[in-house]
């Protein structure tokens, strides 16, 4: 069957390479998106073990449409009892790319609409609306006058892992997270610091890859498992045998923050999955931290400035962390993720790689500098 697994943008290709490693086929990258083809077994893997996927979603029903009464027509001309009873429940989200259609909410209804009548004509009974816990979810897709009706197979999104506990005022979404990991090459072996860690996400998406981890193991429920052809039997299989290839390799992975606050939560965290011998974490300022290993990667995500940084100060904290870097941290590459361009420059580094990421709605740079033993040198002959 032909699946696509949803994702943020600048994330396709590893997300691509994730897919291939499970065993999909025909895999072709799109905007923020990754096609594949695949069986149910591959559909309950992608569910629990892709690190970079959103949602998984099954397209089953294609037509075009330019106006609300073409758009009632062509959901009407698929069989709805072929996928669902009207006992059952159905929520529909929209995404909507059109110049037809402007109320993307409207869409849904619409949509709803005809379902429901093609129930209602045919056997006299309707099936309801269930926003929150549908038996069966929804996506309606319109590029365009191209609409396509997709179950998705996820149900809450794949970046809700069940391991975040507490609060903090601006965590990373998982799957970025594990994305940042897997595009930076950590080998995991290497040591690996956030040095401003706030609940820790990095870290604990990064002890999941090197365990082999799957991060769906924990969600309690999967949109597939309200499908009429749902085989329990089947997904305990994919369950137990992906839980067999977890390893347990000595990983040197270091989280630390300058709020108390803050490595309490990554530290309540990492107990939820027993990851908590996987990470040393510790209270420090990135200016006072020192590094266990002479050699090892840094990936940190520090505040953007966004809400609480007048720009004077964000520049100038950037240039401590270019500072710091170059000072402690020589062997080290470190990774560098944030929405503030211009303080970017001033870690004052030449990056070796850059890459572009989005953290929510903020475009974001994630830059690579490489902190060899004749930066320091070079920076101070060049000033
Ligand atoms: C954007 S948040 C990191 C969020 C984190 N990636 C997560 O997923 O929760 C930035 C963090 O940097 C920390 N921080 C700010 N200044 C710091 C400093 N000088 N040294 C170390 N940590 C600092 C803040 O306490 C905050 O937790």
């Amino acid at each position: 069957m032909k699946l696509i697994a949803k994702t943020f943008h600048g994330l396709e290709k590893v997300l691509a390479e994730e897919l291939k490693n499970l065993g999909a086929q025909n895999i072709k990258e799109v905007n923020r998106a990754v096609e594949f083809e695949g069986d149910k077994e591959i559909l309950y893997k992608s569910n629990l073990s892709l690190r970079t996927a959103i949602r998984i979603l099954k397209p089953i029903h294609q037509f075009t449409a330019s106006n609300d009464q073409e758009l009632y027509d062509g959901v009407m001309k698929f069989d709805w009892s072929s996928i669902m009873t009207n006992e059952e429940t159905l929520a529909i989200d929209p995404v909507v790319y059109s110049e037809h259609f402007t109320h993307s909410q409207y869409v849904a209804l619409k949509t709803k609409d005809a379902i429901v009548d093609q129930f209602r004509n045919n056997t006299g009974k309707r099936p309801s609306v269930d926003i929150e816990n549908p038996s069966v979810r929804l996506v309606i897709h319109i590029a365009k006058e191209k609409a396509t009706i997709s179950m998705d197979s996820s149900g809450d999104s794949l970046h809700k892992r069940g391991y975040r506990v507490g609060n903090h005022k601006a965590p990373l979404n998982e799957v970025l997270a594990a994305g940042m990991i897997l595009l930076s090459g950590w080998n995991k072996k290497m040591p690996l610091i956030d040095p401003m860690c706030g609940s820790g996400t990095i870290l604990m998406e990064a002890v999941m890859y090197a365990r082999n981890y799957p991060p769906g193991l924990h969600k309690k429920s999967f949109g597939f498992m309200g499908w009429k052809d749902y085989d329990a039997e089947l997904w305990n299989k994919v369950v137990e045998e992906a839980k067999d290839k977890i390893e347990h390799p000595r990983l040197r992975i270091f989280g630390s923050d300058i709020s108390v606050k803050a490595i309490d939560i990554a530290r309540e965290s990492a107990l939820q999955l027993r990851f908590n011998r996987d990470i040393t974490f510790s209270v420090s300022s990135f200016e006072k931290l020192e590094p266990h290993y002479p050699k090892g990667m840094i990936i940190v995500n520090p505040p953007y400035g966004e809400r609480l940084m007048k720009d004077k100060d964000v520049v100038d904290f950037y240039r401590m962390i270019g500072n710091q870097l170059k000072q402690t941290f020589i062997g080290y590459d470190a990774w560098v993720i944030t929405s503030h361009k211009e303080a970017l420059k001033n870690v004052g580094l030449k990056a070796i790689e850059k890459l572009k990421l989005f953290n929510g709605a903020l475009e974001c740079g994630f830059h690579k500098f490489n902190i060899y033993d004749g930066t320091m040198k070079k920076i101070i002959k060049f000033r």
